[in-house]
């Protein structure tokens, strides 16, 4: 099933996910990349949440942390 998060710009948690992969390591970094959360700011909780996650996942987190 299809997640949206932001719906200002209709981005969807996997599009975050993917963002993070790419090497994105805050919600600025994404919200530059996407924009998620520069309209009505309402999914930045829920986008911040799916980066953390996201970035938990990710091996090259570990590297940098
Ligand atoms: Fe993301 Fe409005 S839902 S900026």
């Amino acid at each position: 099933a299809v997640m949206y998060v932001c719906l200002c710009h209709a981005i969807t948690d996997t599009q975050i996910r993917q963002a993070v992969s790419q090497g994105d390591t805050s919600l600025k970094e994404v919200r530059q990349r996407l924009g998620v959360g520069d309209q009505c700011g309402k999914c930045s909780r829920m986008a911040m949440q799916i980066i953390q996650q996201q970035l938990e996942l990710e091996p090259n987190y570990y590297e940098v942390a």
